[in-house]
């Protein structure tokens, strides 16, 4: 990946998530906090999204309201073109068959009393495997941990918990390869890896929505990672976006006082993202 990665245009690409005036309020009176105001989005089948913006913006909040963890307060999110309804459990389920999530806490994703067989296993049963002969089953763990270099034989009877940071990250992604959603959200996957290993991450969900045509959408504090990553991105400042369109646009022609300020944070923009030296030395 470099500096160069031709970004496309997805405008006039189908719609995969938007919303319309979505808002979240927390508490009452005094104690209310506006977490998200008011946003507009179209995210497209196939875009790389980034939402950047600092802590406290609002990020995980507007993430919950994608993924039907919370309610939104006001305004209405679409999936595909239509009102979203997740009104029963029954269609929860079938919504976050379209839509999985990876959180900042590799930890908190995983059953740590299931062994990493049964956890890539499950993926494969919920996406309709159940009934697929053992020898298929295993070749689709090994193909799943060989997409994000893991070896599926070195895995096999190891507990989430006997991984490093790392390693849970790549096996989140493992897992995401199986279960093929239309949307991945990922909350700052990369908090817990060094400088490597991230930009070996970043290739990964790179390579995984090449090789899908899922949307990605991306929650970053960190401009430079969103500018090195996404074809668009939302600048997200006390629960608003105050600036949005193609990555290269934005940051290299930024509007924003806000964007302006998130850019001067990082000092040399285009030598920290030029990945000639960082790939040399990714795994
Ligand atoms: N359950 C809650 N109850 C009350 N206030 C909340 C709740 N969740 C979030 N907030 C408030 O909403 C605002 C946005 O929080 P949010 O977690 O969405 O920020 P963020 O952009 O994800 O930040 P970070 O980069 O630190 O993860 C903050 O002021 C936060 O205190
Ligand atoms: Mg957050």
């Amino acid at each position: 990946m470099s500096e160069t990665r031709e970004r496309k245009d997805y405008t006039n690409s189908p719609l995969c998530l938007s919303g319309r005036g979505v808002t979240k309020i927390f508490g009452l009176g005094d104690k209310k906090t506006v977490a998200v105001d008011h946003v507009d989005f179209d995210f497209h089948e196939g875009e790389f999204v980034s939402i950047v913006g600092e802590s406290g913006s609002g990020k995980t909040t507007l993430s919950k309201m994608l993924l039907g963890l919370i309610n939104t307060s006001e305004g209405e999110i679409l999936f595909q073109g239509k009102p979203r309804n997740i009104s029963s459990g029954r269609k929860k389920r079938e919504y976050w068959k379209g839509i999985q999530a990876i959180f900042q806490d590799p930890f908190s994703s995983f059953n740590v009393f299931h062994k990493i067989d049964s956890v890539l296993l499950d993926c494969i049963n919920m996406r309709g495997g159940r009934m697929l002969s053992h020898e298929k089953k295993v070749e689709m763990m090994t193909e799943a941990c060989s997409f994000v270099n893991l070896k599926f034989a070195e895995l096999t009877n190891k507990y989430p918990f006997e991984l490093s940071g790392g390693q849970m990250q790549r096996l989140m992604i493992a897992r995401i390869f199986l279960l093929k959603p239309r949307i991945l959200l990922a909350d700052e996957p990369t908090s817990m890896v060094d400088a490597c290993s991230r930009a070996t991450i970043l290739d990964m969900l790179l390579d995984l929505r090449d090789e899908t045509g899922m949307t990605i959408i991306f929650i970053t504090h960190d401009i430079g990672l969103a500018y090195y990553i996404s074809d668009t991105v939302y600048i997200m400042e006390h629960g608003r976006f105050v600036e949005s369109g193609k990555a290269d646009e934005v940051i290299l022609n930024p509007q924003a006082a806000y964007t302006k300020r998130l850019i001067s944070d990082v000092p040399k923009i285009h030598e920290e993202w030029d990945l000639s030296t960082v790939e040399l030395k990714a795994e």
